[in-house]
């Protein structure tokens, strides 16, 4: 039988994972979960949020459902190290970035697609006294491992860092400036990774009939990395005569994303573009409830919501989360394994749930989180899933 390996983490991610488990097993999917311990807890007692069998694990069965994981500043964490951990020297890392780079799940996926009747879909005035709900269906690619996000970066740099930059004529401007009052944040981007996340979105828009792809960066500011995304999109998107390319600059498309964000289909962007654009599409379908994630690499691939932990709300028992985000990041890996007939089957139960609004968690409400949103009429976190395997 396939293992799939389940790492809940912490928070809501444990509440989350539990009931995508639940609608897995009633969609008739076959799979062993092999529990992967990961999370806060495993930094308090261990020292390391990403034990070494996790990794051994993924590494063996390839295909991983995450939930969500706590990080903390760096002086609070340290301070819930386990007595005898303390004084080591212990740094806290995100073991989901941790996954990433380890793996080189390089590709990330997201995609924010509207469900009719959804109450937080995003609607805008139509000029003739109405309004008018415009059906997002975008996927956002971004490059997950690279760019600005690649972690290479000073404050204070040293001598040789700062005489290499000396060397770029821009850096005049700082030569004043002494380096303890200098911080820099490098913005590295490769020619294959961008290759390999703009093919991927291509490959989408192939597979899911997307009419276009666009790159979105700025490359009339950033004209090297920008430069190189946009420069290796056009060359590729020879290779796909069916689909129109096109470019935006982010800032603009922010603005775009209310004007017109039904226009947009696969969305091609670096590390910290991509973070930012995929949220604000996500924004337009019902935020962190409704966004999904896939974390693809060449061989390992992992699924996650996009939201975290929600410690406000951990203990809150019923829970009240939304668990649609987890429940959709199944079907990315459901459709990853080939499994594309049960992953229809539970977004086509997910979207009548939706519609009918009989069943809505509390975000889907509009209102403030806490115990007291059953009174007002939204349901529990294990009722949404019933509603939804009822609706299998
Ligand atoms: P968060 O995503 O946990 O929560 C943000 C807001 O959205 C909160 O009001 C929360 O209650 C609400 N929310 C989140 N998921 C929801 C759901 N499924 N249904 C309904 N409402 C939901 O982000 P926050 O508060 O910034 O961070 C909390 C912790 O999570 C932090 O320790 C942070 O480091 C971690 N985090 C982990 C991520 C991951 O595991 N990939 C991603 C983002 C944050
Ligand atoms: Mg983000």
């Amino acid at each position: 039988m396939r293992k799939i390996v389940a790492m809940p983490g912490d928070g809501i991610g444990k509440v989350v994972l539990k009931e995508a488990i639940r609608l897995l097993d009633a969609a008739g999917f076959k799979a062993e979960y092999v529990h992967g311990d990961i999370g806060w807890d495993f930094w308090c007692s261990e020292g390391n949020a990403l034990p070494q069998r996790t990794i051994d694990l993924l590494e063996k069965h390839k295909i991983g459902l995450f939930g969500a994981i706590t990080s903390k500043p760096k002086d609070d964490a340290v301070k819930e190290l386990a007595p005898e951990l303390q004084d080591k020297g212990l740094v806290y890392f995100s073991p989901i970035v941790g996954l990433r780079q380890h793996f080189n799940l390089d590709i990330c996926i997201r995609p924010c697609k509207s469900f009719t009747g959804n109450p937080l879909n995003f609607i805008r005035k139509d000029g003739k006294g109405g309004y008018e709900e415009p059906e997002v269906n975008a996927v956002i690619f971004r490059q997950n491992t690279e760019g600005m996000y690649g972690g290479i970066e000073w404050t204070n740099p040293p001598k040789v860092v700062r005489d290499a930059l000396e060397t770029h004529p821009k850096m005049k401007s700082f030569k004043d400036v002494p380096s303890e009052e200098m911080a820099i944040s490098t913005r590295i981007v490769t020619k294959k990774a961008t290759e390999r996340i703009i093919r991927s979105a291509f490959e989408y828009a192939k597979t899911f009939g997307y009419k276009n792809v666009t790159i979105c960066e700025k490359p009339n500011v950033l004209r090297e990395t920008s430069g190189m995304f946009l420069k290796l999109g056009r060359q590729i998107a020879k290779e796909y005569p069916g689909i129109q390319l096109w470019d935006t600059n982010i800032d603009a498309q922010m603005m775009w994303l209310t004007k017109n964000p039904e226009d947009y289909g696969c969305v091609v962007a670096e590390n910290m573009f991509g973070d930012i654009i995929s949220d604000g599409f996500a924004g337009l379908i019902g935020g962190l409830g409704f966004a999904c994630s896939a974390n693809i690499g060449k061989e390992v691939a992992v699924f996650e919501p996009t939201h975290g932990s929600a410690p406000k709300y951990e203990k809150l028992d019923p829970s009240i989360v939304n668990p649609i985000a987890m429940f959709m990041s199944a079907c990315m890996m459901l459709d990853h394994i080939g499994e594309k007939e049960i992953s229809g089957k539970i977004n086509k139960a997910i979207a009548k749930v939706i519609e009918e609004g009989k069943y809505k968690t509390y975000d889907m409400m509009k209102l403030r989180g806490g115990p007291d949103v059953f009174a007002k009429g939204a349901c529990t976190t294990q009722q949404m899933t019933d509603a939804v395997i009822e609706k299998l």
